[in-house]
């Protein structure tokens, strides 16, 4: 095998890939995961760690439109292919995106990568009720044609008096094997509150909330709650979302160009800049997937981070 030293982008993208299927960081590698954002991360830093202790890439692929006619099914595939080989081996779906196509279309993509991927996806409020959490994920596996999902999330809150049984049929699941772990999306503090205090609640992996420059509102509050009670969040819209998109921003280009990079990629490197956000950006294209993955190697500096203060103020 030759002996030739990898690029830190290199290193980066196969620390990522690893990261999957080494179950934990070293310890030391772990405390590089140094929070605030102001310290220079490590290849390794990019990668998040679950309550469980799985590691996961920092950097996903968010799928709500795949597989809808946005862009040709075949490009979103070889996009998604090209994330995989980028390290961003963690695909966020959900039984709902397209009435279960974008679960389809990535079941393309899985075929022969299984083991490889880290795979989320989503059941909705209205139909947790009875056996109706079992069904809708057992609907979410043969669309998505595997027989488990790393992490299966709740897509939106409900009132707090139905997390017991909620977290029952999660953890029904995990001891079926048909999930690996399970967590929340769009939860504020209340609602994690009031779930933690539910047996076996500790074991929610992550809130999946919105969090972009241009939406930094969970800073206040839910951010720091999510950080002292060890549970990531994973960011979703990252890059602003559809509506909102921020890569036109001068000062992203700005800070791209002097990082020999696209603004995204600055956009996306200031999501996950604590170590303990992961960002799920989605992109119907090959190319704005290279531009996202350079995110993972992507250090911003002190004064980078005080310019996107005074561009993006909190
Ligand atoms: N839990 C929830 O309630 C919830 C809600 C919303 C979203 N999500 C998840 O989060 C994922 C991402 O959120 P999102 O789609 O709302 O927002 P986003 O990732 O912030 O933005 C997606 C938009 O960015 C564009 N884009 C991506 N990379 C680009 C690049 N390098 N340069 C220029 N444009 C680029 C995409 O266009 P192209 O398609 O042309 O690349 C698309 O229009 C979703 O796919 C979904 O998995 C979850």
């Amino acid at each position: 095998m030759g002996e030739q030293l990898l690029s830190r982008r290199q290193f980066t993208a196969r620390c990522a890939a690893f990261g999957l299927s080494l179950p934990a960081l070293s310890p030391a590698l772990a405390a590089a995961q140094t929070l605030g954002g102001t310290t220079a991360p490590t290849p390794a830093a990019r990668t998040v760690r679950l309550p469980d202790g799985t590691a996961v890439p920092a950097l996903g692929q968010g799928c709500w439109h795949l597989g809808q006619g946005r862009h040709p099914p075949e490009v979103e595939e070889e996009a998604l292919r090209t994330g995989f080989s980028l390290g961003l081996t963690l695909l966020d779906t959900s039984g709902n995106y397209g009435g279960g196509r974008s679960e389809r279309l990535l079941s393309h993509v899985l075929a022969g990568q299984r083991e490889r991927i880290f795979l989320v996806s989503k059941v909705e409020r209205d139909e947790i009720g009875g056996d109706g959490i079992a069904r809708a994920c057992a609907a979410s596996l043969a669309r998505l044609g595997t027989d488990y999902l790393d992490l299966y999330l709740l897509h939106w809150d409900v009132p707090s008096d139905q997390f017991p049984p909620l977290v029952a049929a999660f953890e029904q699941l995990r001891r079926e094997r048909r999930i690996r772990a399970w967590g929340v999306s769009n939860f504020n503090v209340r609602q994690m509150q009031d779930l933690l205090r539910v047996p076996d609640a500790h074991r929610c992996a992550t809130n999946q909330v919105p969090y972009s420059l241009n939406n930094r509102r969970i800073e206040r509050e839910l951010l720091p709650w999510c950080r002292e009670h060890h549970i990531p969040v994973m960011a979703y819209s990252p890059l602003g979302g559809d509506n909102r998109l921020v890569i036109a921003d001068p000062t992203l280009a700005q800070l791209g160009a002097a990082h020999g990079c696209a603004a995204a990629a600055v956009a996306l490197a200031w999501v996950i800049r604590s170590g303990s956000v992961i960002a799920i950006p989605e992109a119907g294209s090959p190319a704005h997937v290279r531009e996202n993955a350079a995110a993972l190697s992507l250090q911003l500096t002190a004064a980078d981070l005080q310019t996107l203060d005074r561009a993006f103020p909190a």
